[in-house]
């Protein structure tokens, strides 16, 4: 948990409350604005869920943000959030909105969706995974010589790791190609080498923090750049 006021907003839609909205079609009208609501429906079933889970989070995240930051009252339906091709996360606001879009992300798990929304100027990533046993050629795919030796063998540590890597990855905007064991959590920030030490230099190379949260069953990391 952090402590004080994190230089973003982070918001959980627990998968009961996406259950609920998906099945309710008034509600989901509420939340969703046309264009949202047929990229929704033109989704396998199987990832309707997840989506809803995130989107429900980022909306909340993104309304407190602007109400905080700009003492703008958005209404969840006017914040469109699509994918861009690389499938990142993007924000289209309504014509006149009195703030910029910032850099937010969005994750999801069998617990639900997660959302970090980072202050003006900043960049931020989230990841949200089950605290589950993962299988060790599963840890040595994403886990540098080191970190295999310091035994990530619990399922707590594992979640630490692997959420600690994938929120930076996506704090750099990078995807399946991107080596997860170039991302290295430390205490006081992370180490990049690769591809994510590429991004971040494209970024100008601004200090990189990371943030561990969580809800029951799940485990949740935010990276974000500044001090
Ligand atoms: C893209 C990626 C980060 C998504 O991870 P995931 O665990 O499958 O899914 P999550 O629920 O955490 O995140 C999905 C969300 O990530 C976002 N996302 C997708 N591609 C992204 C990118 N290139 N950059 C930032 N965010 C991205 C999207 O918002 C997506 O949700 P949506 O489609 O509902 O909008 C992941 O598939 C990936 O490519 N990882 C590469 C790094 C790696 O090997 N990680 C292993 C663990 S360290």
């Amino acid at each position: 948990m952090t402590t004080g006021r994190p230089p973003y907003r982070l918001a959980f839609c627990p998968r009961h409350e996406a259950e609920r909205t998906l099945s309710e079609p008034a509600e989901l009208r509420k939340r969703f604005g046309a264009k949202e609501l047929a990229e929704l429906e033109a989704l396998p079933e199987r990832r309707k869920l997840d989506r809803v889970a995130g989107r429900l989070a980022a909306k909340r995240a993104l309304a407190a943000h602007f109400l905080d930051e700009y003492g703008w009252e958005a209404d969840p339906a006017e914040l469109r959030v699509s994918n861009d091709d690389a499938g990142r996360p993007r924000l289209t606001l309504p014509k006149g909105a009195p703030a910029p879009a910032p850099s937010f992300s969005i994750s999801h798990c069998a617990q639900g969706g997660a959302s970090a929304v980072a202050a003006p100027g900043r960049f931020v990533g989230v990841d949200i995974e089950s605290i589950v046993p993962r299988p060790a050629d599963v840890i040595a795919f994403v886990a540098s010589p080191g970190e295999l030796a310091a035994g990530p063998d619990d399922p707590e540590a594992q979640a630490r790791l692997w959420t600690g890597k994938e929120a930076a990855l996506k704090m750099l905007g990078l995807g399946l190609d991107a080596a997860a064991r170039a991302v290295r959590p430390e205490a006081d920030g992370v180490t990049l080498t690769g591809a994510p030490a590429k991004a971040w230099a494209a970024l100008g190379s601004p200090r990189v923090r990371l943030d561990y949260d969580g809800v029951e069953g799940a485990r949740i990391a935010i990276a974000y750049t500044g001090d």
